[in-house]
């Protein structure tokens, strides 16, 4: 679907501007927001491009750079920490042959770091996409890869 067709199923309020940067975002097959869609934004909402850039690049969750089709978000915040999530995040880098932040050459993977997912009666957790996975273990992990690995 073409940017405009995204936005333009929005008002054009200022208010908007999250909800379109999201839809925008899950719209593109690399996960990002590309400079066409910020200035895109920009003008519908009718505010400056660096307003739109300020907000995009302040959310973590929004990403100005090329990223996998599936992007696993690790929880490093104090329970998960406490729960062994380091060994959770060096068994992803290991299955994915990459470091946090980098994306497998096939662009099916990104692997980033998060704050608390608000998950933590049940940690350790990690999220693909808007999906949320808890009680990591090695064994748990290399099973919903393989599922993703799969698709
Ligand atoms: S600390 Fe990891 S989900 Fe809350």
């Amino acid at each position: 679907m073409k940017n405009q067709e995204i936005i333009k199923k929005f008002a054009p309020k200022q208010h908007n501007l999250l909800e379109i940067l999201h839809a925008l975002q899950d719209n593109h097959p690399q996960n990002y927001l590309t400079e066409d869609a910020l200035e895109e934004t920009a003008r519908f909402l009718n505010i400056t491009k660096s307003a739109v850039y300020g907000v995009a690049g302040y959310y973590t969750m929004f990403s100005l750079k090329p990223r996998g089709r599936y992007i696993i978000r690790v929880c490093v915040s104090p329970v998960c920490e406490i729960l062994k999530v380091n060994e959770v995040l060096a068994h992803l880098e290991s299955e994915l042959g990459l470091s946090a932040g980098e994306t497998t050459p096939c662009g099916r993977f990104t692997l980033e770091v998060s704050e608390c997912l608000g998950q933590c009666q049940e940690a350790p957790s990690m999220m693909i996409n808007q999906k949320v996975y808890n009680n990591l273990s090695k064994q748990k992990i290399s099973k919903i890869l393989n599922s993703y690995r799969a698709k």
